[in-house]
């Protein structure tokens, strides 16, 4: 059974490419071989993630999350059963928000940044979808 988990968090230091490289070399270590699949956006010190895999692998990298301490205030947005994937392509995307379209963003914000602690899960959900097409997706 495949479920897909969305939460956000905020960076214990600003995120520069030093982190992301640190971040995404782990994701891309350890994702494929859990079938986790997914995509990690940022902007200024936030980070929003989607993780889709099995319930048993979604949940355990979700709690090991939590215990990273380059993070904190770890905050469930949004967490269902799926029938299939939508973020498939990649063990683990990035994309930089503040380097988008700011119109992205409003489609789905009342204000042009990312504000994902006050969203509804299902704003947070149609927007990382919105940048899986939009082609913004960084998979270096
Ligand atoms: C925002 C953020 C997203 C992360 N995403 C993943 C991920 O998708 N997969 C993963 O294995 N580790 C991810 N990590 C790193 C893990 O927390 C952990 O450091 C890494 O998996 C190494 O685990 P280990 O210390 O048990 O070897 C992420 C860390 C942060 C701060």
């Amino acid at each position: 059974m495949l479920v897909r988990l969305i939460y956000c968090s905020r960076a214990q230091q600003p995120i520069d490419q030093a982190l992301m490289d640190e971040i995404l070399g782990a994701s891309r270590k350890y994702n494929p071989a859990q079938g986790i699949t997914g995509l990690l956006c940022y902007s200024k010190d936030i980070f929003m993630q989607v993780l889709e895999g099995s319930r048993a692998h979604v949940n355990r990298l979700y709690l090991k999350l939590a215990r990273d301490d380059r993070h904190h205030s770890l905050t469930l947005l949004s967490f269902h059963e799926i029938e299939q994937r939508k973020f498939a392509n990649w063990s683990m995307a990035e994309v930089a928000l503040d380097k988008l379209n700011a119109s992205l963003i409003l489609r789905h914000s009342p204000l042009p940044m990312l504000e994902p602690f006050t969203m509804p899960g299902a704003s947070a959900e149609r927007l990382l979808e919105d940048l899986a097409e939009s082609g913004s997706i960084q998979y270096r």
